[in-house]
């Protein structure tokens, strides 16, 4: 465990009750097992894993970061830590995972009041509804999702098998940069993601880093930034 204090966050709202025993038990250890955090004297405290992710993604933040939106939020520290950070005026994570959701929702005692929202929706809902949310984000996550939003997966099967589609709504919900670190070949995506792909039939070609990438092009001036574990992470700065 980390107990620098850029991967803690601590509880601003001493009255909140505490957290139901069976949500900090997922917060702790689920999966995905990225994103587990502690809590310990009421603080939320990054695992190993994650805070080594943290340090990676954070360093490629616009500085300062005005407005934060994670789109797989999972169980939300990205969008909490945002939601810390004086200069940040809202951040707002989206996932369609519930138990992900409700993990979410007992985050919220550790941050001020209406700076962070967590909310079960889909991108493209969120593309069509953005102005609802305050307009576009100046930084936004994709890490570690890219596949289920193309192929869909065992949590939703709802999916665009388009890269233009997504990077078009990509840019619609962010108008600043996105940070972006996915399983960009077919070779590597999950089972779900796999079958789904023969389903549609789809080759390699279709699913690849380079088809994505001149997609991302139209959108955005796309930067590799090296890896994060052992997948590429890319800049991608709004056009
Ligand atoms: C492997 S986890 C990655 C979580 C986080 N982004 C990270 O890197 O630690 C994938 C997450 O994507 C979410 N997810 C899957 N399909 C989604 C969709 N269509 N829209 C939003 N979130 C989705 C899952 O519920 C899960 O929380």
């Amino acid at each position: 465990m980390f107990f620098v204090r850029r991967y803690k966050i601590e509880r601003t709202d001493p009255d909140t009750p505490a957290i139901d025993p069976e949500v900090a038990a997922h917060l702790a250890d689920s999966y995905p097992h990225n994103h587990n955090v502690e809590i310990v004297s009421d603080a939320l405290i990054a695992k190993r894993k994650l805070a080594a992710r943290y340090k990676r993604i954070t360093r490629l933040y616009p500085e300062p970061v005005s407005s934060l939106l994670d789109v797989s939020c999972s169980k939300g520290f990205f969008v909490a830590d945002a939601a810390v950070r004086p200069s940040c005026k809202r951040a707002l994570g989206i996932d369609i995972d519930d138990n992900d959701l409700r993990a979410c929702e007992a985050i919220k005692a550790f941050l001020p009041a209406d700076r962070a929202r967590f909310i079960k929706l889909q991108l493209h809902e969120l593309a069509e509804r953005i102005g609802g949310f305050g307009g576009p984000f100046q930084t936004s996550l994709v890490i570690n999702s890219y596949q289920y939003f193309y192929f869909g997966s065992s949590r939703s099967s709802d999916c665009y098998l388009d890269h233009r589609e997504i990077f078009h709504m990509l840019r619609q919900v962010c108008d600043g940069r996105v940070i972006f670190s996915n399983r960009m070949e077919l070779n590597r995506v999950q089972t779900y993601c796999k079958q789904a792909a023969e389903r549609h039939g789809h080759d390699e070609r279709r699913y690849s880093t380079e088809t994505a990438m001149a997609a991302a092009s139209e959108f955005f001036e796309v930067t590799r930034q090296g890896k994060l574990g052992n997948l590429p992470i890319w800049t991608l700065n709004a056009r």
